[in-house]
């Protein structure tokens, strides 16, 4: 039989100011693949079973805690001054105690906001390993162990201490086994040693990696999970190491979007900052960037420098050069830019064709209707097989409210074109080019709305004196 569920508290470290990162931003803000390092590790974290998660923040806390508004799940925990990993874990506890019992075999797992690819098994792993007479910790092999703390192991291989880089010796330094700052602990003898801790090293905070010594001397088991993945450990502290963080976890999702079937010219030049989902024979050419939430369908072409941000594009579409599409919702069939812009609210149906240097917000253009080149459509219905002419404007803005266009099925709309909404063109009418349309036009009429053509003979022109 499977023993009893032990809850875990997992305790994300995210208070610290981040000096090295040189910014204004609260350093778990920043962002990698176009979302805050430590919204990855909730998310990590939020998968774990039985699970409670506690944030400790402290600088900018109002700003961190604004972008996780719509998670209430998650508790808050004010840590001021910060002064240091182990004080944060101590502000932690009796906030956890304040809206919850911990039970006497709770474990809590430290994470830190800064650590983003930590893997939801290395944790859960992790978690298993502790017990209330054990400590599980996470480190890591590395031939580049600058700046972290390092493993203390004494003859028998077993673990005595963590030893900060700023406090170890020169022989300390040498050891190649650092801390990931993750640790599984159990919570009642945590307690007691957070009681103990003092600031006497050379950063003066409250180390909470100077509890391991203290568990050893308890007679505590220190059991290690050794990982080889340096980036799945990796801390971001400064904005050279995000970069870093940045390709890798590029890398990544190109990867798993071509082990899915897309094809990617150069899996080093296309940017994936959100949640990408991809048919089958779907092409990505060279500096592609997705963002948001994407649904591309089968088929699907991306050209070169396309922008896609929270769009569903449907099956066979293409996307040419240089386009940029920004919450909008592309049948199938579609062909668009190169050069367009498509902004919010805007929706095409099947076939539809829109050429270069075409704007298009918070319109719906039915199926198999072109607006093939130069046009502004904002605030627009309209219908099937509508053709938008070179140059026409929709002016959906009198100066202090926008107002909509409505425009029938098989509509020609001469080239340089002026429809100055609100206003409806009917199905089959047909607008003269070089028009200002201000009044509706009914069903196959023709609209003139231009001044009349006047040719003047004997004219003569100047001529240079
Ligand atoms: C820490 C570890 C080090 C480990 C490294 C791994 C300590 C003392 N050192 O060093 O052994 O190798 O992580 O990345 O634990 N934080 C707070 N409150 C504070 C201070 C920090 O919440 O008062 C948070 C930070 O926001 C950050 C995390 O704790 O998310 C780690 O702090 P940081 O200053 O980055 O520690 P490191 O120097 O990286
Ligand atoms: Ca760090």
């Amino acid at each position: 039989m499977k023993s009893k569920v032990v809850p875990i508290h997992v305790v994300i470290l995210a208070a610290g100011k981040g000096t090295r990162m040189n910014s204004e931003i609260p350093k778990v803000l920043h962002k990698l693949g176009g979302k805050p390092l430590l919204e990855h590790v909730v998310n990590a974290a939020s998968t774990l079973a039985d699970s409670h998660l506690h944030i400790v923040v402290g600088h900018g806390a109002s700003d961190v805690r604004v972008h996780f508004n719509d998670l209430n799940e998650l508790n808050w925990i004010i840590q001021e001054p910060q002064l240091g990993t182990g004080h944060a874990v101590e502000q932690a506890i009796p906030a956890i105690e304040a809206i919850t019992k911990i039970q006497d075999e709770a474990t809590l797992l430290v994470l830190c906001g800064d650590v983003p690819l930590i893997k939801q098994q290395t944790i859960e792993a992790l978690t298993q390993a502790a017990s209330p007479n054990a400590v599980a910790l996470l480190t890591l092999q590395t031939n580049n162990p600058a700046g972290l703390g390092r493993i203390i192991r004494d003859e028998q291989n077993k673990v005595t201490a963590i030893v900060e880089e700023k406090d170890a010796s020169e022989e300390q330094r040498k050891i190649c086994e650092i801390n990931s700052g993750i640790m599984a602990l159990p919570v009642n003898r945590l307690k007691h040693w957070l009681g103990k801790l003092g600031k006497n090293n050379r950063q003066g905070e409250y180390y909470l990696t100077d509890v391991i010594a203290m568990a050893v001397a308890d007679g505590c088991e220190i059991v290690t999970r050794v990982i080889n993945d340096e980036f799945e450990v990796q801390g971001v502290n400064d904005k050279k190491q995000l970069a870093s963080l940045e390709r890798h976890f590029q890398r990544i999702e190109v990867e798993k979007l071509m082990a899915a079937g897309v094809s990617v010219i150069d899996p080093a030049r296309v940017d994936i900052r959100g949640d990408i989902t991809c048919g089958k024979d779907v092409t990505l050419d060279i500096n592609v960037i997705l963002e948001g939430t994407v649904i591309i369908g089968d088929g699907v072409v991306i050209g070169p420098n396309v922008v896609i941000k929270d769009a569903v594009i449907k099956s066979n579409s293409t996307v040419l050069a240089n386009t940029v599409i920004d919450s909008a919702e592309i049948e199938s069939n579609c062909s668009i830019g190169p050069f367009a812009r498509i902004r919010p609210g805007t929706r095409l149906d099947k076939e539809v064709k829109v050429g270069n240097f075409v704007e298009i917000k918070n319109s719906v253009l039915g199926q198999g209707s072109k607006a093939n080149h130069f046009a502004y459509i904002g605030d627009a219905d309209i219908g099937s097989g509508v053709n938008i002419g070179a140059g026409t404007i929709f002016c959906n803005y009198d100066g202090a409210h926008k107002h909509r266009s409505i425009i029938g099925n098989n509509v020609f709309i001469g080239s340089n074109s002026t429809l100055v909404a609100p206003v409806n063109i009917n199905n089959g009418a047909f607008v003269a080019a070089g028009s200002t349309i201000n009044s509706d036009v009914p069903e196959n009429e023709l609209a003139v709305g231009r001044g009349k053509q006047r040719n003047i003979s004997g004219w003569k022109r100047p001529t240079k004196q």
